[in-house]
């Protein structure tokens, strides 16, 4: 029989003197002798003992249970009693014992490759992924599939309540210039022509808009051909929203209200309203447009005063660029005593020169103030006629350390924004999981940027984003060759971001075709090439468009939050490794010459013999 009764976790001292059978995996054993074995049992809900007491069981399934092993699938029946050793107070079913009058072994395992045990020492994460059906049944990794499964029905209840539809969108999808590189699929009926998998479902969800569907919801997967990092995949998921006749604002209150619910829901957490910040505030204080405000280390622009000295670092880069927005700057991270900063030894400080030249800048410059409020290092003489200001500006206090990036704007901004998150991991500054949550938007973003590499404009959200609404004048205007012009539009996207980290992206979009040609022109696209690629959108924005926006969240990175962890991999069951592979299932691999004969393909790869 495995047909069971109860679960493992369930049951208490109530159930005392009841016939039970519970189905599971050996977690444990202990032979205490030829008459009497204890083994402890374990499925999702939890680990219940189990005791063979020799006179209580045929001598068949005592030898039986005298060879279980780790990881062994049974079934056992028995009768419910106290534990008589005392109880277990660190399992929930502790009070109690089973005494097994009959067992079934349902499955021999192999020796397993390793033990589901989140107390005992994991083996790499290799073997975790390849064996992922063991590393799934260790408790943590149930906790996390059930906390992601809490929060699409938190998501799914929240929204329903406010009036969305969940709408399915397509897999196969057209292949569109969107940002990331895509996946493929080839078409077999249509020779030569291509599927693409969605970088996400942005432009079905714009026209369920002009559908009439108002307020469209689904929790969708999403494909982007780049390199895995610790908070990225490349097939991942969103909380995808859409709404029409709606401005920023309405858009920031839904998503307000459902962040807001989940961290209530999901670790009984209150969100305060969230503040805001502009994509230039973010720069300027704290050199990233996804700050982590958990911690002080704010930037400093000291370039009035730099540009008093006559010290070469910051009079070369104070020259840079003049007149643009990339114009030489000099800025300055304050470390005080009180935010650790004797960590910070000699070694360290040499190393963040190092570190910053990975971001372009030139090295970090550091004076430390002794405690006479003097500064100290190889450069403090250079600075010395500033001493005054800068101890009064930057509140400066003996034992203080003050670090300076002097480089054009966007490459100290950077330098900057990366430096000082090293430094608050170095300092020890940074809370620990669950001690601070530090919720902000981010809004009034650039619509484009530069990419260094092809020196082209791309979007800063996507696209489809509209310039925010008192810009869509000046938008129009803009002379695409004026770099500074096109650089000045600001765009109606805003990102929520916790504790560092973008947990949701979107904005209002364009609904006039005009604005969108004009964006698909300044990116690159001939009228023709819009055409080719977005004739439906485009189409659609003539046929009654309703002004509309929207915001996916990460749904991986909500979890990552809410599990504490920095590892993506973790709130995914089978995820992907950095080459992009499923060691489960070995994946990709190789199809046969007929499966891509049929699809039209001749491979031109040729394996390295
Ligand atoms: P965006 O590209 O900003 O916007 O994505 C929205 C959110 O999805 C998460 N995210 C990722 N999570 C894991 N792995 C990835 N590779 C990955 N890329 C993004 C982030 C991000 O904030 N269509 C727009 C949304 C919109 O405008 O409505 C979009 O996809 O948490």
């Amino acid at each position: 029989m495995f047909k069971r009764s109860h679960t493992c976790g369930q049951l208490r001292q109530d159930h005392v003197g009841l016939a039970v059978t519970l189905s599971g995996w050996v977690n444990s054993y202990r032979d205490h002798g030829t008459d009497l074995i204890f083994i402890d049992v374990r499925d999702r809900f939890g680990i219940t003992q189990l005791v063979f007491e020799s006179d209580g069981v045929s001598a068949a399934d005592m030898e039986a249970a005298d060879k279980l092993r780790n990881e062994d699938v049974i079934s056992a029946t028995g009768t419910v009693r106290i534990r008589k050793g005392g109880p277990n107070p660190k399992l929930a079913t502790g009070a109690i014992e089973v005494v097994v009058t009959s067992l079934t072994l349902l499955n021999k395992t192999d020796n397993p490759p390793f033990l589901p045990d989140d107390m005992g020492q994991l083996p790499n994460e290799e073997i975790r992924l390849k064996h992922r059906y063991v590393d799934l049944r260790r408790p943590r990794m149930q906790s996390i599939l059930g906390t992601r499964h809490r929060v699409t029905k938190i998501a799914r209840d929240y929204f329903d309540e406010n009036g969305f539809l969940e709408i399915e969108t397509p897999i196969l999808y057209k292949s569109t210039p969107e940002g990331a590189r895509e996946f493929l699929v080839p078409s077999r009926n249509v020779p030569g022509n291509w599927y693409a998998l969605p970088q996400s479902p942005q432009l079905f969800k714009q026209i369920l808009m002009v559908a009439g569907c108002d307020r469209y919801m689904q929790i969708c997967r999403c494909f982007r051909d780049e390199d895995p990092r610790a908070d990225r995949q490349a097939e991942f998921s969103q909380i995808d929203l859409e709404m029409s006749f709606v401005q920023r604002e309405d858009v920031m209150e839904v998503m307000e209200g459902f962040a807001r619910r989940l961290w209530s829901q999901a670790l009984g957490v209150t969100v305060p309203p969230l503040k805001r910040l502009t994509y230039s505030e973010a720069m300027e204080r704290y050199g990233i447009d996804r700050p982590d405000t958990r911690y002080g280390l704010e930037i400093h622009n000291i370039s009035d005063l730099a540009a008093r000295i006559d010290f070469g670092v910051f009079k070369s880069a104070l020259e840079k660029n003049p007149g643009t927005r990339h114009q030489g700057v000099v800025k300055a991270i304050v470390v005080s005593a009180a935010q650790g900063a004797e960590r910070l030894t000699r070694k360290i400080l040499d190393s963040y020169s190092e570190f910053v030249k990975t971001f372009g800048a030139g090295g970090v410059p550091v004076v430390k103030v002794n405690a006479q409020g003097v500064f100290e290092t190889g450069i403090a003489k250079f600075l010395e006629p500033l001493r005054g200001e800068l101890t009064d500006r930057l509140a400066l206090k003996p034992g203080d350390l003050v670090l300076f990036a002097a480089d054009a704007n966007n490459i100290a901004t950077k330098a900057m924004g990366e430096l000082r998150q090293k430094v608050a991991r170095d300092t020890g500054v940074v809370p620990e999981w669950g001690k601070a949550w530090n919720f902000l938007w981010v809004v009034d973003f650039p619509m484009f940027e530069r990419d260094k590499e092809s020196n082209r404009w791309v979007a800063m959200h996507h696209p489809f984003t509209a310039p925010r609404h008192d810009q869509q004048q000046a938008f129009l205007a803009a002379d695409p060759s004026d770099e500074e012009a096109i650089a000045a539009i600001v765009s109606a996207g805003y990102d929520m971001v916790v504790n560092g980290s973008e947990i949701a992206g979107g904005s209002i979009r364009i609904h006039d075709p005009a604005v969108q040609g004009k964006v698909f022109g300044l990116l690159g696209l001939t009228p023709q090439q819009a055409q080719d690629k977005f004739s439906f959108l485009l189409e659609a924005l003539r046929f009654g468009a309703p002004p509309h926006g929207g915001v996916a969240f990460g749904l991986d990175r909500l979890i990552m939050h809410l599990v504490g962890t920095d590892n993506i991999r973790d709130v995914i069951a089978f995820p992907k490794t950095q080459i992009g592979a499923d060691l489960l299932t070995r994946t990709p691999s190789p199809v046969t010459d007929e499966q891509l004969k049929e699809l039209h393909i001749k491979s031109t790869w040729t394996p390295n013999v």
